[in-house]
């Protein structure tokens, strides 16, 4: 059957002049640097999906095969009556294994990019008939108000992907804070974590032969480009990434291959040639270092599941 249903959505969508201040902040800075939230616009969105099925780019296969092997479990900790709060809408086969196996009675997506939020919430409505599905247009790094629908509901939020990893540390810290205090005492967080591993691995799934990287990184120039009215060139910068050990992240770039001036309104950036424009850092946290920051956070961690290779890690953290 295809029944065609309305969503209602609650739309907290930065204002563009924040947006066009928090973009030149960063150009302004020594080291040039841009969120990597400006990743995902419709395209960037579609990019990062390629990425995921990427044969260099172990992460994704390997958190889902994690979930086949322990939803089951996660299912029976967790019990019946919960709301799913799903931080960043991305690819819809985890959100559907979960839905599956939880059951769960309302469903909030939470993402930043409005087009691509609004069509993965319309299609998990479909496919899910008996499940209220509440999407919310937000920059999830900022404090989110909760529909008031799902008062009431076992609030149960879902962070998967190491998107944890794109936040600095100390706003992971802030981050996992915020969300232990939405979810309130009792409230249960999984949330699936790229380990620390040989370097050669990890640069490799950042530098993957087909270039779709390099896309998704460039992408973020041409988001702005159509979303501020700014000027960047993008066959005029390049992709770059590399481990950084002593900070223990993977760091991107965007290296200018001429000197040259970008416009945004009225505002000029030079940039000479060779200079680099910091565009993502992707932290990799051991075990040990995850759930001290947990700890540090209001969570205690109930569980942990790794793959042999202990590449990747998926946590049941309960907010305390
Ligand atoms: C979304 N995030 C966890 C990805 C990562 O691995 O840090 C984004 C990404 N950047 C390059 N490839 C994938």
């Amino acid at each position: 059957m295809n029944t065609r249903r309305q969503l209602e959505l609650l739309d907290l969508h930065p204002e563009i002049e924040n947006v066009t201040r928090e973009v030149c902040e960063g150009l302004q800075k020594q080291q040039k640097s841009l969120s990597p939230k400006y990743f995902y616009d419709e395209r960037g969105s579609e990019l990062f999906e390629a990425i995921t099925q990427l044969d260099e780019y172990y992460p994704t296969r390997t958190e889902l095969a994690l979930f086949d092997a322990h939803l089951p479990d996660i299912a029976d900790l967790i019990g019946a009556g919960s709301c799913v709060i799903e931080y960043g809408s991305g690819s819809s086969l985890k959100i559907r294994k979960l839905l599956e196996a939880l059951s769960p009675l309302a469903y909030v997506p939470v993402d930043i990019s409005r087009d691509y939020l609004l069509s993965n919430a319309m299609a998990l409505a479909q496919d899910f008939p008996q499940l209220t599905v509440l999407p919310v247009c937000a920059d999830f790094s900022q404090s989110i108000a909760l529909p008031e629908q799902v008062g009431g509901l076992n609030p149960i939020g879902f962070f998967p992907g190491s998107s944890i990893g794109n936040f600095e540390p100390a706003q992971a810290k802030q981050f996992l804070g915020r969300v232990a205090n939405t979810l309130g005492s009792g409230g249960y967080f999984l949330i699936g974590v790229d380990c620390k591993k040989d370097p050669a691995v990890l640069e490799r799934a950042y530098n993957d032969e087909d270039g779709i990287t390099a896309a998704f990184n460039l992408n973020a120039l041409s988001h702005l480009n159509h979303l501020l009215g700014a000027e960047f060139q993008l066959d005029a910068f390049e992709h770059e990434a590399h481990y950084n050990q002593e900070a223990g992240c993977i760091q991107m770039f965007l290296r200018s291959t001429a000197r040259q001036q970008v416009s945004i309104g009225d505002s000029i950036f030079a940039f000479d040639d060779g200079e680099r424009l910091h565009t993502e850092n992707s932290y990799k946290y051991s075990p040990d270092e995850l759930i001290r920051l947990a700890e540090d956070s209001g969570f205690g961690c109930e569980h942990l599941w790794q793959d042999a290779d202990e590449y990747f890690g998926l946590y049941l953290l309960k907010a305390l």
